[in-house]
Order: C-alpha cells, then structure tokens, then sequence
C-alpha cells in the first residue's frame, strides 16, 4: 500500500483490543477473552479511525510502501483503547474542600446538603461565574482526565438549576468540545437537586415548560448539541413520577436517558429506566434484584462509580478524582472486579453507557484511532500501580493525533 496514513504504531509487546468483532457491550462471559495481540501494530488513516490492527510483521507486510506522519516504535510498551468516563459533572464555580472536613468528621452526604452545602453551594457560585471562567476551569479539569488516560468523557450541566445558567452551563461543555481534542458526550441534568424555594413540582413544571423548550429550539437551530438527559431520582430530590415525566420529555426530544438512579435508597429507578429504554443509570447502590433484571432485559447499562462508595461521588466538587486508572483499582479492590472487567468497564462498556459503543472503547478498523501508549510490558499496570500515572502513561492519542 504506497499511501499516506497519519500514525503507525509498531511492535508493541501488548496490543489489548477488547473484543474485535463489533461488540456493542461486552458481558461477564465474553470479558474473559480480551484479544490481547503479542507484539502487535495498530495503523490510523488520516480520517482518524483505525486502519488496521493485528501482528507486527502481517501490518509490515501491509503497509510496506506505505507513509506516516507519525511512527511510534512501542517496543517494550503496550496499547490499549483510551478510556472512557461515563459520569463526571465538570462544569462548577466554588471550592467545597471544606466539606471534605465535614465528613471526615462524621457528616453525611445528605447531611450537608441539607444544611444548604453540596449541590446547593455550587449552585450558588455557579450561577455567579461568567463563561470564561467556567470554560477555563472545565478546560483544565478535562486536560488532567485526558493525561490519566480518558479520550471519551460525559460532562453533565446540573450546577445551575434555572434556564440561564443550565444553558450557560450546556454552551461552556459545547465550547469545550469545539476547542479541545477530548471526545465529550453532554448531558442536561437541568433536574440535579430541587432548587432552594421551590417544591419538586414547581421544578419539575421548570423543566417541562421552560428549560426542555428552550432547548429544543437550541438544538434544532444547530446553536447547541445534547446527547443525554439525566435526573436524580432520590428521596428528598426527584421523585419517581417527576423522574418518569421529565426522561420521558428529554427521550421525545431524541436524548439518551441516562439518569442517577437508586443511589441513596431503592426507588425503583431501574425498572423505571428499563421501561422507558434508558441507555445507562448511575450509582444504583440500592437496586433491587427485579430493578437488575429488569435492566438486563432491556439491555440498559449500569454506571458503576466506585468513587462513590468511597466518599459518595464520581468526578464532581464532592469526589474529586480526575482519574480512571484510580477508580479502575477501586472498581477491583472495593467492588471485587477482575481487572479485564475494570478495563471492559472502563472502555467498552462505558462507551455503549453514552449510546458510542459503535465508534469508540475497542480497537477495531473504523472506529475512533483513541488509544494509550503504556510504558510497560503488561497492560495491568494501568491498574495495578495507584497514582503517578504520567510516568506510565507514555502517549494519549486521540483521532490519530498525540494529545
Ligand atoms: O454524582 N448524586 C448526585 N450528584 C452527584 C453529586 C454532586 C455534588 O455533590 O455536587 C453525584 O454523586
Ligand atoms: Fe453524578
């Protein structure tokens, strides 16, 4: 082949694909084989999808006459999809390091939201920041996920809770995906918490009659791209029949549903969500046995988040951690994963959560060339060591392009 492809990748000890045969989602069965290829090359054309993948000397012999703009000798290393964080709320003005000292002294969660912390507090500054500030932050929170490995991210507006700042929030998260080399899914989570002086009602009337309208006008005039509607449905927040009407409103607009479900207390979101199609539900530390099969049956993903077992919460001001290598070792250590789960979980899995599973999370020809380049023999390092990833991971690579 004597044409010009945009990156080799050659003889890497490890070429960890995933699955190779258009898998939308991996389960427990099929994650025991990961088609893992000993010393293997990986080819990106100069559209940014994948060309090729196997053998070392079968991609030689391929492309002998061919061209790159870039060769990576990966000799010693290993490669493997970028991965892909299915729930992060990025977007936020404030810093709430002092609640970290309110738990660390016996608050709950629910404690200090109550007591007008948490969600309530980064409302409030949230609404008070301009754009720049937020796209600068939000900027730099995604730059530190992207050098832990993370190529895909979901980042979910819901720190505003009022048209205004729910759309400022909504065109900060386009800006970013128009500037930075990151893939990002959004997500309205215009229904986060209930804002303070308003019943669950009125917010939900809100929702219903004045922020889904405006953003359907948004998005039909091409002004602003969403993919996702989310809701937290828990006691205190968002019932179930208010959870019910605004997915249903968020679906009939073409969104994912893709909500906070059985976190806190069983509320059957998951039979909920199983109903109404939802492509994933977050947190589910509650689920029932019947709200588990219910979502096998309809084949809706779960988005567990370690993190939050932890010290409640994925990547937002309550848990900041911009890593997915970190909550994959938890994932294994705390939630008793195998680690070619924790990687299925974190790649493949994630990307069918965001409704992507068909363009990113394995390395397959004409999916997205999103790979990491790892300064070791065995893949499972990127999980084994905890922390002091820049040093392991040596190339983040989106579309072709080293980031
Ligand atoms: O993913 N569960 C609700 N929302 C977030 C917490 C957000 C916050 O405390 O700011 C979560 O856990
Ligand atoms: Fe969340």
């Amino acid at each position: 082949m004597s044409r010009n492809y945009r990156l080799l990748v050659k003889n890497a000890k490890q070429v960890v694909l995933i699955c190779n045969n258009g898998e939308k989602f991996m389960t427990k069965h099929e994650i025991l084989n990961l088609c893992v290829i000993e010393n293997g090359s990986i080819v990106i054309g100069s559209d940014g999808l994948i060309t090729a993948v196997g053998p070392a000397e079968t991609i030689r012999d391929q492309f002998a006459g061919a061209t790159f703009d870039k060769v990576i000798d990966a000799t010693g290393m290993c490669v493997l999809p970028g991965l892909v964080d299915a729930h992060t709320h990025p977007v936020w003005a404030g810093d709430r390091v002092h609640e970290f000292a309110m738990k660390l002294a016996g608050a709950s969660y629910m404690d200090v939201h109550r007591a007008g912390g948490g969600i309530h507090f980064t409302v409030e500054h949230t609404r008070a920041a301009g754009p720049p500030e937020l796209l600068s932050s939000l900027s730099s929170r995604l730059l530190r996920m992207q050098r832990a490995g993370t190529t895909l991210v979901e980042c979910k507006s819901g720190y505003g809770l009022d048209l205004h700042t729910e759309l400022k929030m909504l065109q900060v998260i386009e800006e970013a995906r128009n500037t930075l080399p990151i893939n990002i899914s959004s997500t309205y989570c215009g229904a986060h918490a209930v804002p303070k002086g308003k019943t669950v009602e009125e917010a939900t009337e809100d929702i219903l009659q004045v922020q889904l309208p405006r953003l359907k006008e948004q998005m039909s005039a091409g002004t602003l791209r969403v993919d996702n509607i989310d809701v937290f449905c828990e006691e205190g927040v968002f019932d179930l029949s208010s959870t019910r009407r605004i997915l249903q409103a968020g679906k009939d607009l073409g969104l994912n549903i893709n909500f906070h479900g059985d976190e806190l207390h069983p509320m059957n979101s998951a039979q909920l969500g199983a109903e109404l199609g939802a492509s994933a539900i977050s947190h589910l530390e509650e689920v029932t046995d019947q709200g588990i099969a219910a979502m096998a049956t309809a084949r809706t993903a779960a988005v567990l988040l370690p993190t939050t077992a932890y010290i409640l919460s994925d990547f937002n001001p309550n848990a900041y951690c911009c890593s997915m290598p970190i909550v994959m070792h938890l994932a294994c250590v705390n939630m008793r994963m195998s680690m070619p789960e924790a990687l299925a979980a974190a790649t493949i899995n994630a990307a069918y959560a965001l409704g992507c599973s068909h363009t990113h999370g394995s390395l397959e020809v004409n999916k997205h060339g999103d790979l990491l380049v790892l300064n070791t023999t065995r893949w499972e390092h990127l999980i084994y060591q905890l922390g002091g990833h820049q040093e392991l991971i040596r190339y983040v690579i989106i579309k072709g392009n080293i980031v």
